[in-house]
């Protein structure tokens, strides 16, 4: 019998962080955590067991936003299958371990699939193993920060693009920021369209629980952004002194996340140091919640056509598709 080689997935650095730009984001760091009210962006979250700790968020009885939109996908990608066609470029933007796209394939049928994530190493085994399932379909692995740009090496979309958004991430931009990361997307998606996760308003209890569970592994989870800052600038937090809050603003419809301090403290690092009173809040991440006609109006606005919606029974959860025609 003849071996017939594996296919093996490529790989690609895009955009590879400079020293000036990690020095840039040090900087951005240290300025929120002068400013008042201190401020720190929420991809501090994300170091390895920050991931972790939001895989474990996912599986929670509280968190319904992940295992929501499973059952929009299960209920009705044969009809976003249908809105996208087969053959497709599919772009997965946060790919992380690929398995949401991965469980679409059987139904968009890609004839290449394009996983976009920050790190390419957090994905590479991911991508092997997605691969050896899938022979048939073309898989590159590209590491970059796809909310600076989303630019792809040229020659990457050779098909029409299929670009995946899933999971509410789209959230954790402010409505301006959104509608301007979807107007990149647009520019990019010519001849296909968008597929993307969005979270909707609901009840403040069912929001407020979904961001502060009885476990405490949301609370773990915005505790350990304070050992991720202490690895970047070497500061001295202590994860102890600061107590897990999730507040739903109506007014901004917005989730937000923020650490209190227990206890009046300073906070040093090499170059600076910042002093919190008892009480003072440190301000984490928003994740944004949209009514569907409201994200309808900003994906038009973006410049897309008008598309599909799907939503669960309890209209927690919406999936569009957008075309870019
Ligand atoms: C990954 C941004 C979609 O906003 O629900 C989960 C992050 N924060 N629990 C969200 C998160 C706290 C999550 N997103």
């Amino acid at each position: 019998m003849t071996q017939v080689p594996a296919r093996a997935p490529r790989f690609v650095q895009a955009h590879l962080a400079t020293p000036a730009d990690l020095a840039e984001d040090r900087t951005a760091l240290q300025a929120g955590l002068l400013r008042t009210p201190a401020s720190v962006s929420p991809k501090y979250f994300y170091d390895r067991l920050g991931s972790r700790l939001f895989e474990a968020i996912t599986e929670l009885p509280e968190y319904y936003p992940t295992r929501t939109e499973a059952a929009i996908f299960a209920a009705h990608g044969a009809a976003m299958a249908q809105c996208a066609g087969s053959g497709a470029t599919l772009v997965d933007l946060g790919a992380g371990n690929c398995a949401k796209a991965a469980s679409l394939f059987p139904l968009l049928e890609p004839s290449r699939y394009v996983a976009v994530d920050i790190s390419v190493d957090f994905m590479r085994d991911a991508l092997r193993d997605v691969q050896r399932e899938y022979p048939q379909i073309a898989m590159t692995g590209v590491g970059m920060d796809f909310t600076r740009s989303i630019e792809l090496p040229a020659g990457l979309i050779d098909k029409r693009p299929l670009f995946f958004y899933p999971g509410s991430s789209i959230g954790n931009f402010t409505p301006a920021d959104a509608l301007a990361f979807l107007r990149r997307v647009r520019a990019q998606a010519g001849g296909g369209g968008l597929l993307i996760g969005v979270d909707l308003v609901k009840s403040r209890v069912l929001l407020e629980r979904a961001y502060d569970d009885e476990l405490g592994v949301t609370a773990a989870f915005n505790l350990n952004l304070l050992r991720h800052v202490n690895a970047q600038i070497g500061s001295d937090f202590h994860p102890a002194d600061w107590r897990h809050v999730a507040l739903f603003d109506e007014a901004a419809s917005r989730i937000e996340m923020h650490l209190e301090a227990r206890r009046d403290l300073t906070v040093r690092w090499p170059n600076g140091q910042r002093g919190f009173r008892a009480g003072e809040r440190m301000h984490t991440e928003n994740s944004y919640k949209y009514t569907p006609a409201g994200f309808a109006a900003l994906l038009a606005e973006a410049g897309f056509a008008p598309g599909e919606r799907w939503v669960d029974p309890n209209g927690w959860f919406a999936v569009f598709w957008a075309p870019a025609r």
